[in-house]
């Protein structure tokens, strides 16, 4: 008999926003993946870390910050194997994933090239989007609305064409591309709706209208341009 393979959403930071049956699931495994970015400390183990067993075995894949693909696939592809004899063995793998699972998380990497082989479970997570509206107090859709959800790292024209023609919008990885998000939300003239938040659910978080926003944002922020709650009285 093979392991299963559970790709576990944690959530978006506080460690009481994970599901049951993540925290379950993280309690009992007895080994625990997760990747981290250029050697930095994982957030998705941060949130889990009061949940991990001191025995679990603690699979870590080092993921490089680089513009080509190449690197981080072969630190998927080594997590990968290390994972699939840990499944062959016929032990469970709980793999981490901050917010869900199968909203850019970095699971679904995991799941490209395990899926076929081992039986694989997502527990879905509270994404990052619904935490930063609810600390926002930022409603985002109703009734037949659109919410567009764009990376900061497009390129500006895109950036600036997709708002423009978009109803509610949330703008994710902002990070290094602040300036950039700022310039054309000033352009569009939306400044006046824009809220931006750090670190949801965390003790330091920051929630913030855009034109008070610091000057600098770090990786795990968003920006929201929605309309409010007043429409949908
Ligand atoms: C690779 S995506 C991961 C998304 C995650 N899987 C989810 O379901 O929300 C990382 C981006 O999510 C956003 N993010 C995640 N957690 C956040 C938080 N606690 N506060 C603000 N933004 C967050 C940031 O925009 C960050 O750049």
């Amino acid at each position: 008999m093979t392991g299963v393979l559970y790709g576990v959403g944690v959530g978006p930071g506080a460690p009481d926003l994970m599901t049951l049956r993540a925290a379950r699931l993280i309690e009992s495994a007895a080994v625990v993946a997760y990747p981290t970015l250029a050697g930095a400390a994982s957030f998705a183990r941060a949130i889990a870390a009061d949940l991990i067993s001191p025995h679990a075995r603690e699979i870590v894949m080092d993921v490089p910050m680089s513009v080509e693909r190449a690197p981080a696939q072969a630190a998927y592809d080594a997590g990968a194997v290390q994972i699939a004899a840990a499944l062959q063995a016929g032990q469970d793998v709980v793999c981490l994933c901050e917010g869900d699972p199968f909203f850019y998380g970095s699971f679904m990497y995991l799941f490209a090239r395990l899926s076929d082989r081992y039986r694989v479970e997502v527990v879905p997570g509270v994404t990052s989007i619904t935490a930063c509206a609810a600390r926002a107090g930022k409603p985002l859709v109703a009734r037949n609305e659109r919410l567009t959800v764009l990376p900061g790292p497009l390129p500006e024209h895109e950036l600036r064409a997709r708002i423009a023609g978009a109803e509610s919008v949330v703008i994710m990885k902002v990070g290094r591309h602040l300036a950039k998000i700022r310039a054309v939300i000033a352009d569009l003239g939306l400044t006046g709706m824009a809220v931006y938040v750090e670190r949801a659910t965390l003790p330091d978080e920051v929630v913030l209208p855009l034109a008070d926003a610091p000057a600098t944002a770090p990786y795990f922020s968003m920006i929201l341009l929605t309309k409010g709650a007043d429409p949908w009285l």
